[in-house]
């Protein structure tokens, strides 16, 4: 029986169905929504199956610089057509999920809704529709579109905010005072970006660039996976981790020459003063590097690996983690480091010659003063001061004008070797201090990944909505 089930349900999935749409795209700023188009469509999520309409390539400037990536989708769960609810929402009350598709701060794509096949689940936009939410998916431009570069990204999510305001009383279900914005790595950077600028009046020049409304465009919550962030910070902590493992494993394995060592010592070194400018309350460092904030990184893989050991995992046999009977007891940052192998050479962002995603995201340019100072590209250049500043959540939070998002969620894999646990770390600890929740966790067993463990990540969605 289930197999004939799942059978049909793969048969609905696989065919779109289209009872006439009469929904026609105007100008943006004439779009209507009417909830009577007719576009539906039926996937298999899990062992649910679940209906939506979906309202698709909206653009959501009205100056489109790459219409192909300005505009977005709207997806809509079926039953908030019939004036039933889902999961407890209405059409009225349903959350916004704003899921970003971006990776390598490249180009995003429309994030649509799907199995996910890495997984073995529905993506998140799939997953959320099963749960009630309406799903909002803006693509979003990168670093190798003529027009893509730094602040590009944050400038289009913020746009798509506004564009969802814009259009509140024409859209068929939502609430745009509960959007919660969702990404992994560079994507999980412009999901901590959006969370953190609300409304931040520097990127009001960009804004008017493209034509995006003039709205506000804070959100109610940011879910944020392993993000490459707070970039002009980034080497030092990466080196606090990973000095000492010389071989690094970016392509096949190679060892670092001799200025990447000495970057690798002198941007260690440099780490202490920075996390203790940050004044962040109970976590400092010596000049060692040694203090309470190692502590307290020590003791987020501590709770990784308990939270795996009470779920049956085995954590036993890491030199770097001490397991007494049922207890984790004690990690060793230094001995970390061995275990999980080191992915970048030294500067691991603002690389000494200049080609490093990071480097072309700010336009070939160097964006921290010890790469510039030690450059080995043949004519190094800094990035535009007002460009590191305006991709960086740490200089926005708690900043007077700015709404900063009320709820966080911060995850990182353990085993996650493309920035280091202290940057996403440093993120909550600097939220939570100026008075936001910040949920923050690493993740047993887990690389750089994200949207890994959607049911948590939606219980706590539904717990700070309802
Ligand atoms: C991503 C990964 C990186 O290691 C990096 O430096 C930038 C972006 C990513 O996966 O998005």
């Amino acid at each position: 029986m289930r197999r004939l089930l799942c059978a049909s349900a793969i048969l609905i999935a696989l065919c779109s169905c289209s009872f006439g749409a009469e929904f026609t795209q105007g100008p943006a700023d004439s779009i209507t929504m009417p909830p009577g188009n007719r576009v539906s469509q039926t996937m298999l999520a899990g062992n649910k199956l679940v209906t939506f309409r979906s309202w698709l390539d909206i653009p959501y400037v009205e100056k489109p610089i790459e219409p192909e990536y300005q505009r977005l989708n709207v997806y809509v769960p079926e039953e908030y057509f019939n004036g039933e609810s889902v999961n407890g929402y209405t059409a009225k009350t349903a959350p916004i999920f704003l899921p970003n598709g971006v990776g390598g701060y490249m180009p995003g794509k429309q994030f649509i809704p799907a199995n996910d096949s890495r997984h073995g689940t529905p993506n998140a936009s799939l997953y959320a529709l099963s749960r009630g939410y309406v799903v909002v998916t803006p693509a979003i431009r990168g670093r190798t579109l003529a027009n893509g570069k730094a602040p590009a990204l944050i400038v289009d999510y913020k746009a798509a905010v506004r564009w969802l305001r814009h259009n509140k009383d024409r859209l068929p279900a939502g609430d745009t005072e509960k959007i919660i914005s969702d990404g992994l790595s560079a994507g999980g950077a412009l999901s901590s970006l959006l969370g953190a600028t609300g409304n931040a009046k520097e990127y009001e020049p960009y804004l008017k660039e493209v034509g995006a409304y003039d709205e506000r465009d804070d959100i109610f919550a940011s879910a944020v996976y392993c993000p490459i962030t707070n970039l002009e910070n980034a080497d030092m902590p990466y080196e606090w981790i990973f000095n000492g493992v010389n071989t690094y494993h970016m392509g096949p394995a190679r060892e670092m020459d001799e200025n990447m060592k000495a970057a690798s010592e002198a941007l260690k070194k440099e780490f202490p003063a920075y996390l203790n400018s940050l004044k962040l309350e109970g976590h400092t460092l010596d000049e060692n590097g040694e203090g309470t904030f190692r502590k307290y990184i020590e003791g987020l893989y501590v709770a990784a690996a308990q939270k795996a050991l009470d779920a049956g995992e085995n954590v036993k046999g890491l030199d770097w983690l001490t397991v007494e009977g049922d207890k984790v007891t004690g990690a060793d940052l230094s001995k970390y480091a061995v275990w999980a192998t080191r992915m970048k050479a030294a500067p691991a962002f603002d690389s000494l010659n200049m080609k490093s995603f990071e480097n072309n995201e700010f336009d070939d340019k160097h964006f921290t003063d010890y790469a510039y100072r030690h450059s080995t590209a043949e004519k190094p250049a800094m990035a535009d001061a007002e460009k590191i500043y305006l991709m960086n959540p740490m200089n926005f939070i708690g900043k007077e004008g700015v709404k900063t998002a009320r709820h966080w969620r911060i995850r990182h894999g353990v085993k996650d070797r493309d920035t280091s646990l202290a940057v996403p770390a440093m993120l909550a600890l600097k939220l939570k201090q100026s008075g936001y929740e910040a949920d923050v966790a690493a993740v047993w067993n887990v690389p750089h990944d994200g949207n890994y463990d959607l049911p948590e990540l939606f219980e706590w969605i539904d717990s700070i909505c309802k």
